[in-house]
């Protein structure tokens, strides 16, 4: 099971990020779990020494640009070169400021370039009777991964997370039996980006509202690879719950 631990903007100092990396350490040891951190960018730097520990680091954004006058920006780079191995792109919270499926797709194109594999964020705002919120997220996935190469998709991680899930408790998550379903028609939609068997070696999540008290339910028969875990991975006594029933 991979648990990327999304901690957001929830994580205010230093010392805290300190520790819930040494945390991390402790709870990645447990075998069958792989954990990533997502800390705010600021952070990156503090644990580019994380080689020797078992876990992986990831961005929470990139840039579409690639370097020279880009005030403010970030490129793929520059990720790179500072250990980090994956790198959430078109995360909701994103979209909601105003990032675009060009964005995402760019995006997505300059962190395969350097090596970084991409965690790519989907999710539907809300349900609707006739299901149109399916071809929603058939559009979000086929965007983002047509213009990598075959070779390209294979580093892919999707991350499925409804909107109208995030942020909230583990009694507002989905239900295991509608997250089995996501997983059928995600593959089914990977199925055509991805010929043959393969696809199904690309690594679905789930993220909104993953709590200890819900885990085991949701990765328990729904075929997901793991989670995208927000509030409750910026909490160290949530953080390690969670990650023990998952173990
Ligand atoms: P929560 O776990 O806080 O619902 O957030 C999910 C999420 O957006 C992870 O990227």
């Amino acid at each position: 099971m991979l648990i990327v631990a999304n901690w957001k903007a929830y994580v205010a100092s230093e010392e805290k990020a300190r520790k819930l990396f040494t945390l991390a350490k402790r709870l990645a040891k447990q075998p069958k779990i792989k954990i990533a951190l997502a800390p705010p960018a600021p952070y990156l730097g503090l644990f580019a020494s994380f080689k020797k520990s078992k876990i992986w680091l990831a961005a929470q954004d990139v840039s579409e640009a690639t370097g020279g006058a880009e005030t403010g920006e970030v490129p793929a780079q520059f990720l790179s070169g500072l250990g980090v191995s994956y790198v959430i792109i078109g995360h909701s919270e994103r979209r909601a400021r105003g990032e675009t499926l060009e964005a995402v797709a760019v995006k997505m194109q300059r962190a395969s370039a350097q090596g970084l594999k991409p965690i790519l964020c989907i999710g539907e705002k809300e349900r609707d009777h006739n299901a149109a919120y399916l071809a929603l997220l058939r559009q979000q996935i086929t965007s983002a991964l047509e213009p990598l190469t075959q070779k390209e998709r294979m580093s892919v991680t999707i991350a499925y997370e409804p909107v109208w899930a995030i942020g909230k408790s583990a009694a507002d998550a989905i239900t295991p039996p509608d997250l089995h379903e996501m997983v059928l028609y995600i593959r089914k939609v990977l199925a055509d980006l991805v010929p043959g068997r393969a696809n199904a070696r690309i690594p679905i999540l789930y993220g909104g509202s993953a709590e200890a008290g819900n885990i085991r339910l949701l990765a328990a028969g729904s075929g997901i690879d793991g989670f995208l875990v927000g509030h409750a991975s910026a909490d160290p006594e949530m953080f390690s719950e969670l990650v023990r029933a998952l173990a």
